[in-house]
């Protein structure tokens, strides 16, 4: 194909297991990748980048969102996505866990894929990973170590890389897409709360992008809930680079007050769980018991109007009545909760083309 848009094949051939990994300037490539594919969305201009490529998905956990905007994704780019169940082929596997004939080790799916097909794309976190906080990163960087092929983090126990940088999207395109980023603007990361337990992915990436954005980033969370040391350091770097503010309270109203945009979600206390437990067990029960006492952290409208009525953020799914009021996600025009799913097929159809494709120039 001629006329090859300047990002095809740009990082052809990496791994996109955590944003932190590339600089600032080439995420901010992928956003503008990203703004171009969904011009071009919009317009209806065909994008086969990928023809005749394949990308497998490995889902270890449930998603809507993830798939189907990857899945869809390769298919307008020419390509063909295929998921993978792991209770449907023996389940991949770290070295420490294989069972005769139920699991094949990860070093040797890796590279049976990477003879077929030209990208594989992993989701793993909480029972999948046996809430071993960090496990299931090191599930996606055992692909990466084999794989010959791009290896993609679709969300594991650390990161979401593609939810960031669609929500990176979303803020910057709510502003009209400054040239300053996201510079002098208050970008709060808030835990809420939920009957659920989830991983620490989304506020570690969010704070981590905001901060990379140049953002003033506050968190905002109960005692019990912080985020991984050097998550918050590398936080602190890019804060410090763009002579940003950088702050981490445990009070929501006052992270709200002021705020440019707010990400208010539900993370898992990790002190109940491996490795940072006080017996090195996991102790889902009294994770529940202890964040049963946060159900004040929820996002109402009144909450937005108080803090002077910033963006809402969330990665979705949203718990409804628990993390935030239906009159949030319903009737709140400063709601971006759809912009942010909306932009998760382009930033990822940005990067699958970018490193899936193989291109002579
Ligand atoms: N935000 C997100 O990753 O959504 P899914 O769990 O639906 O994929």
């Amino acid at each position: 194909m001629n006329d090859l848009p300047w990002y095809v094949g740009y990082f052809s051939g990496r791994h996109w297991l955590k944003n932190v990994d590339y600089s600032i300037d080439d995420v901010v490539r992928v956003i503008e990748a990203s703004r171009d594919l969904k011009n071009k969305f919009y317009l209806g201009v065909e994008t086969p980048y990928l023809k005749g490529r394949t990308l497998y998905l490995i889902f270890y956990n449930k998603s809507l969102r993830t798939r189907n905007s990857f899945q869809t994704g390769v298919f307008q780019l020419g390509g063909q996505g295929i998921y993978i169940s792991p209770d449907q082929v023996y389940a991949p596997t770290l070295p420490e866990d294989m069972v005769p004939y139920q699991t094949e080790a990860i070093s040797d799916v890796a590279r049976v894929l990477s003879r077929y097909g030209d990208g594989i794309a992993v989701r793993i976190y909480g029972d999948a990973a046996k809430w071993i906080i960090g496990r299931g990163h090191r599930v996606i960087e055992e692909f990466a170590k084999w794989s010959k092929v791009p290896v993609l983090n679709m969300e594991d126990d650390l990161y979401h890389p593609f939810q960031s940088l669609a929500d990176a999207q979303a803020a910057l395109e709510a502003l009209g897409w400054p040239k300053k980023l996201l510079k002098g603007r208050k970008f709060v990361v808030s835990y809420a709360y939920s009957g659920g337990l989830k991983p620490l992915a989304v506020p570690q990436d969010v704070a981590l992008m905001a901060s990379m954005l140049g953002a003033d980033v506050y968190i905002a969370h109960p005692p019990g809930f912080e985020l991984l040391d050097e998550v918050l350091a590398k936080v602190k770097e890019f804060t410090d680079s763009w002579g940003s503010e950088f702050k981490v309270v445990n009070n929501m109203d006052e992270a709200f007050e002021g705020a440019d945009f707010v990400y208010p979600k539900a993370w898992s206390p990790k002190g109940f769980f491996p490795p940072f437990s006080r017996d090195s067990k996991v102790h889902k029960e009294e994770a529940m018991d202890y964040q049963s006492k946060f159900r004040d952290w929820i996002t109402t409208i009144e909450k937005l109007y108080e803090a002077g009525r910033p963006y809402y953020m969330h990665c979705g799914p949203a718990d409804r009545g628990q993390e935030v009021s239906d009159e949030v996600l319903d009737r709140y025009d400063k709601s971006l909760y759809f912009n942010e799913a909306e932009n998760r097929l382009h930033v990822q159809k940005a990067v699958m083309s970018m490193v899936m494709a193989r291109v002579v120039r």
